[in-house]
């Protein structure tokens, strides 16, 4: 899978790309991404692409020739992985749809996202009026710019690229997936007893019946005390193990 990413700082993804998962999964081949700096497409001489806003107001726009003209570019180019053009233009943005699992699912089915990053007060509207991307948005607060949004992006669709995790890890039982939308049960390693607090004595026992019973009892529980709201989604599976249904 290709990621492109347009940004005015791609040195805030570089200590990101070089980490454990991601670099593994980008040296087998498996992930590809490519930042592209905004500036480049810049027309004025001192690599300048934002003003200030018409009708007056705080804060500076991105304009909207560098920023159009950097992702007409980018969506052109494959380089050296025969990337399927123009791939999937999304724009993080707080005024987009919000990101969760779903969404998450269905940006992997892309073979290529490019993923195009503002900062400062937005952009000059016409971006989206002629780009018209995906807009997207990961959550409900407000960041000073889209590069940890699309970080976020990121780290979350390439879990789900095959082989990205390996064989002794797998995304298809991870809270908010489409085989699981509760939260996960309470884990534990050695040793059995830590200032007082101890393993439950199930996960002791060696009986994988009982534990995996247990286990979809913790997850019920622990998703109706936290999060009932997840319970009430049509898509939950809410029948988790032989105790009380969701009516209770
Ligand atoms: Cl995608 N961008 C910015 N600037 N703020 C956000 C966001 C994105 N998602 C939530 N807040």
């Amino acid at each position: 899978m290709r990621f492109d990413v347009l940004t005015l700082f791609p040195a805030i993804f570089e200590g990101y790309l070089g980490q454990s998962l991601l670099k593994k999964a980008i040296d087998a081949g498996l992930v590809s991404v490519q930042l592209h700096d905004i500036r480049n497409w810049s027309r004025d001489k001192h690599h300048k692409v934002d003003d200030r806003p018409f009708g007056g107001g705080p804060g500076m726009i991105l304009q909207v020739e560098p920023v159009v003209e950097s992702v007409e570019a980018v969506q052109a180019m494959t380089l050296e992985t025969s990337a399927p053009q123009p791939g999937h233009l999304i724009l993080l943005s707080p005024q987009g749809r919000k990101l969760d699992q779903k969404v998450v699912e269905e940006l992997a089915t892309r073979e290529r996202l490019v993923l195009l990053c503002g900062r400062y007060e937005g952009f000059d509207h016409r971006v989206i009026e002629i780009l018209q991307p995906d807009e997207i948005s990961i959550g409900d607060y407000v960041l000073n710019g889209g590069e940890v949004a699309a970080m976020a992006v990121i780290d979350a669709v390439i879990r789900l690229v095959p082989g990205v995790l390996g064989d002794d890890a797998s995304s298809a039982g991870d809270s908010f997936s489409s085989g699981n939308r509760l939260l996960e049960f309470a884990q534990y390693t050695r040793p059995r007893e830590y200032r007082g607090h101890e393993v439950p004595e199930v996960l002791l026992n060696g009986n994988h019946e009982e534990i995996a019973r247990w286990r979809r009892e913790q997850s019920y529980l622990n998703t109706r005390q936290r999060r009932a709201d997840l319970l009430n989604q049509p898509t939950t599976d809410t029948m988790p193990f032989d105790g009380p249904t969701q009516k209770e």
